[in-house]
Order: structure tokens, then sequence, then C-alpha cells
């Protein structure tokens, strides 16, 4: 979803600003623009509605010498995506420029109120509100009889006035026509790092844009502001005043992301699985005692133990993963287990013990959904954990505690490696729960030898891609998808049918097989391909009835199997072969030809798969 950079240092800022933007792509956008401050000019404003190689050009049309500037790439919320709605915004006639990203519940009435004053409005957006009230506050508090026109505090005071008035969430940057020297930057439930340079300070809405830049990051907090100069920061805390700024060394998983020799992100992210589950597995096996072991939990076994109950929350993909969570926690560890999609539960009121355990799944630790889910769950005394990607992430910070996933940066914004990792743990997660109840040593070694075996088996898994070509060249034309499987593979369907909709624009519907009967099978004709999961296990031949049930009425079918079947080959328009495992394993193999095939569709079809229409890599508002 929208990003934000900003530079002050000695250097020209527009190439830091320009390339943070590229490296911010992946969150998802549909314009971007930057403000620089040009001395005698003033300050410059450089917008497209488009993407950041045309913000390139367009900024390279005009020298630039400022040293300090903003920049911003934003994801339509209020207004579509053009170039007056585009970031930065100006406020009063061009004393500041501002960059938001976050959502204000209260700009209609905050707008009318400016309105009413004179100020004129050239975007549909909350952020604009902003722009003109700070303005409109820094111009009283100028007016004062005792103020000291340029004193850094009258602009942190104008900035905390206008905060005060906001509701809803923010992350800003902001700079000022007449402070060429400074930027500030607010954060409330918007996420945003400062990097400290020699002379220089960036900022950014994740670490991404500091990568290479500099290792010593400051996460900025709920409620923080910050006052950038090159050669100082200063951080106030809006109840707390000025708190020491909290220097962290960058995490070395952040590394710079290239594509690898892949033509997209996703692709590489596919065929990194191996290796993402293996980071997921890693230290985390305990062959000795046959169980799992992870390092942040913060709970004893005593607590663990006590624990009746797991609420698995998370949206889209993470939800899909706490529904295979579900399956295997409660037979692995007898454990009860409910799931919320976190949008839901953070304004349900559900009945819980205070001795259920909470679990956010999220990949990039920022959804706000989750967040607030998280947020709630705390507030009613329950212990949150999360099961995130992103180290240093809002979730990962103000979660009691966390397992990470380790699988190194996801840019594709259809989550792939990111999937399988959360089913990685939470298999380990089912086997840890199952150890300190029923399930015995023995159980517990032979779990452990099947994950043990996981990174070769998705190898091997990627050698269907050839396959899953031909197939894809096959059904690349159709208008509607089914997706069915029971038991784990059921959510796996839910989690093929997402895949193949989110970048290839197709319809897709996931459905547990034996459901299908009850509405879904009207839709069933000789253009609707159904893709079946049928592996072997306890479902295997009623899966195979309804596959049946498919094919009676004329409807293609390509069949995921794990092992040689005839009477599958016989009836199948398509057979994907993937190796076998453990039926509570099955989905993490499963997924492997399903992400495959979408992209294969998606890449046919002409659609971008890396930053498919509308959709944001992660979700910063509600
Ligand atoms: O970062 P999160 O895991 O919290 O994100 C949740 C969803 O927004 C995400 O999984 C989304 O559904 C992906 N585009 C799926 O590929």
């Amino acid at each position: 979803m929208c990003g934000i950079v900003g530079y002050i240092g000695s250097k020209q800022a527009s190439p830091f600003l320009v390339g943070g933007l590229r490296r911010l792509e992946y969150r998802g956008y549909d314009s971007a623009g930057i403000a620089t401050i040009n001395s005698p000019e003033g300050i410059r404003i450089t917008r497209v509605a488009g993407r950041v190689d045309q913000l390139d050009q367009a900024v390279s049309r005009r020298p630039q010498v400022a040293t300090t500037g903003i920049g911003h790439t934003r994801w339509a919320t209020h207004g579509p995506a053009t170039e007056e709605n585009a970031h930065p915004h100006v406020g009063g006639h061009g004393v500041l420029a501002l960059t938001h990203n976050g959502v204000i519940e209260n700009y209609e009435t905050l707008k009318q109120g400016l309105l009413a004053l004179g100020y004129t409005f050239h975007s549909a957006t909350d952020s604009e509100v902003i722009a003109h009230l700070m303005a409109e506050c820094l111009k009283n508090i100028s007016a004062a009889p005792n103020a000291t026109t340029d004193s850094v505090d009258r602009y942190v005071e104008a900035v905390q006035q206008t905060l005060v008035q906001l509701r809803g969430t923010y992350g800003l940057a902001i700079v000022f026509r007449d402070r060429p020297d400074m930027i500030i930057a607010a954060r409330l439930g918007s996420p945003l790092v400062i990097g400290v340079g020699r002379g220089e300070h960036f900022l950014a809405s994740d670490t991404s844009p500091l990568v290479g830049f500099t290792e010593r990051i400051v996460y900025l907090a709920d409620h923080q502001l910050a006052v950038l100069r090159a050669d100082s920061i200063q951080v106030i805390h809006r109840d707390e005043g000025k708190v020491r700024p909290n220097v962290q060394q960058l995490s070395s998983q952040t590394q710079e992301v290239d594509l690898g020799g892949f033509p997209h992100y996703m692709l590489k992210e596919i065929y990194e699985q191996p290796e993402s589950i293996r980071n997921a597995l890693r230290g985390r096996l305990d062959k000795d005692n046959g169980t799992a072991k992870f390092g942040g939990l913060n709970l004893t076994p005593q607590q663990l133990r006590s624990v009746r109950r797991l609420l698995l929350t998370g949206c889209g993909t993470s939800w899909h993963s706490a529904m295979v969570g579900e399956y295997i926690i409660e037979e692995l560890a007898r454990l009860p287990v409910e799931v919320e999609y976190a949008s839901e539960l953070r304004y349900r009121n559900p009945p819980l013990e205070h001795d259920t355990l909470i679990f956010g799944i999220t990949q990039s630790g920022e959804t706000a959904d989750t967040l607030a889910a998280l947020r709630e769950m705390k507030r009613k005394g329950h212990h949150t954990l999360a099961i995130c990607n992103v180290i240093g992430s809002s979730i990962a910070q103000e979660a009691d505690g966390g397992i990470y996933l380790h699988a190194g940066p996801e840019i594709g914004v259809a989550s792939t490696k990111a999937f399988t990792s959360q089913l990685t743990v939470l298999s380990l997660l089912a086997l840890h729960f199952g150890r300190l109840r029923g399930l015995s040593f023995e159980a517990g070694q032979r779990i452990i030898a099947r994950l043990e075996e996981l990174p070769e088996l998705i190898e091997r898994t990627l050698e269907c891609h050839d396959k899953v070509r031909t197939v894809a060249a096959r059904f690349a034309d159709a208008t509607n998808f089914l997706y069915l499987g029971r038991n784990t593979n059921f959510p796996s369907a839910l989690e093929g049918a997402l895949k193949l909709k989110e970048i290839s624009y197709i319809h897709a519907e996931g459905y547990p097989a034996a459901e299908m009967k009850h509405g879904p099978i009207a839709l069933v004709d000789e253009h609707t391909p159904s893709v079946f999961i049928i592996p072997r296990g306890v479902v295997y031949d009623k899966v195979l009835s309804n596959l049946q049930e498919v094919k009676a009425r004329g409807g293609p079918v390509i069949a995921i199997v794990d092992h040689h079947d005839p009477q599958v080959a016989r009836l199948a328009d398509e057979v994907i072969s993937v190796p076998a495992t453990e039926e509570f394993l099955q989905p993490i193999v499963t997924a492997i030809p399903m992400q495959l095939l979408a992209y294969e569709i998606a890449t046919l079809r002409g659609c971008d798969v890396d930053k498919p229409r509308n959709l944001a890599k992660s979700v910063t508002v509600e």
C-alpha cells in the first residue's frame, strides 16, 4: 500500500527519493510524487498518475538542487488515481508539503471548517486536509505576539496541534518552505523508520529503501514525532515529551532484493520455497525430545500446557494458513482451534476464556485489520503471538511474543513462500502443543522426520512446472474456475482460487469438494475447469466421487495427485503429479502447482503478476 520516503543531508535528495519509491513499488500503488525544496523557488512538487518510471522521467526534465525532500507512492482510497490526488500535498499556498499513509476518518468535518476559512482544495483526498490544517495551525502560532520567527518549536507545535485534531491513522512526512533544513515525521498506526547516516538522515515507511544507505535505523512508535535534520534527530512522544531515539541495527534479512535472473518476483519466490521452508525449520527441531522449540513465545511450558484453546486470525492468504493450521493443530495436539478473519474479529466480541491464546498470522506484520484484532484481544487480557515474516514490523513489535517465518523479503503481491512458511511454522506449533499434551515421543519423531524431508520434497515438486505450463496453455482462456478439496485440502483450494483470481483476474472459487453439490455444481459446464486436489488420504474415495460428478456434467478436470491412479488418469483432462507426504503436510506440497498454474495463466494473459491491479502488498487501511 502507500509508501513514504524522505531525505535530508548534503547530497541531492531526488535520486534517493525516486530510488526509494522504486523499492517500495512492490507494496502496490497507482500514482507517485516527490516534494523537494529548491531555493529560491520554494517547494517543488512533481507528481504522476502512473509508475515511478514516469516520475523519474518527470523529475529528470527539470534540474534539481534540493538536498531535502519527501516522496510517496499512493494507493487510491479517497478519490481516483489522478495527478491531483497524488501526494505530496501542499498546505496553505506552499508553506509546507506532506505525504500521508493511513486514513483520516473525520476529514470531511475538518475540510468543511477549512473551506469556511477560505482554503481551496485541489484533490479529493483526506491527506490534503491535513496539509491545510497544519498550515492554518502554523499561521496562528506564527501570528502570536511572542512567536519566534524560525524556531523549530513553532513547527513542532503546529504539527502537534494538527495531530490532536485527526481521528484515524497516519504516517506523515512534512517539509516546510522556510525550513529546508528540517523534515518532520509523525506516526500513529502507519509505520515509519528513520535511517541514521553521517551528516544525512533518511525516512521510509519500511526498511527496503534504506538498504545500502545505512545500517542504523530508528523505528518511530505510535504517538511519536521526529524532527530530522542533516546532523541530528529529535524524537518527541505525545505524552512523554523528548525521548532518546532507540537506534537499532538493520536486520541482515533485509538484503537488497533483485530478480536473480527470474522474469518476476513471484516466480523467484515460488522457486525459493525449498530454502524458505528450510529457514522456517532451522533450529526449531528438537530430535532428542521429539518436539519443536521456539525462542520467542514468552510463555513457560506450564503456561502453554494450561492453554485450552487457540484463536488464529489473519487476512487473505494468512487466513487460509490459519484454516490449515486449525486442522493440523486439532489433529496432532487435540487442542480446540478457532479461526477468524481479523477484519471480523476486531469488531466482534466473542466469548473467550482467558486461557485462549491468540495468534495473528501475517506476512507483512502491517495489515491494519490483523493489528487491530490483536490489539483488541490484548486489551481483553489475552496473550497475543505473531506468526510474522517482516522483522521489526508493527505486529511483530506489538505482540507479546511470536515466531518469525525467516522467509526473506516477499516482493510479489501474491503471497507464495510466506504461505508455505506459515504452514511449516503451524506444523511445528502443532507438534509443540502435541508433545505438551498427548502426542507420543515416537509420533513426534516421525513428524520431525517428515518435516526434515520437506525442502527436498518441494524441490521435487517444482519439477511439475513443465506440466503446469501445458495445463495453463490449455485453460488460460477460461473465465471461471472451481478449486475443490476436502480436509486440509479445502483451505488449499481457497488459496489456489485466490492465487488465480488476484493475478489473472479470472473468477475462481474454492469449495470443500463435497459442498459443491449444494450449489456451485450449477456452474459446471464444458467451459469451467475444476481443479481437484486429490492426494491419497482418508477422504480420497469421497473426493473421487465428487470428481466423477463434475465429469458427468461435462466439466473439464485438472487433478493434482500424489500417486498414479488409473481411475483419476482416465477421468481427468489433465493430471499434475506431486510427491507424496503425510496428510498434514500435503497443503505445503500441493500449493506449488497451484501457485505455478496461477502464474503461468496470468503471464499468458499478459497480466502484471508482481503488481496486479487494485492490490497492495501490505494492506494498511481498514
Ligand atoms: O501481510 P499479511 O499476511 O497480513 O497480508 C494479508 C493479505 O493481505 C495477503 O495475504 C493477501 O491476501 C495476498 N495478496 C494474497 O496473495
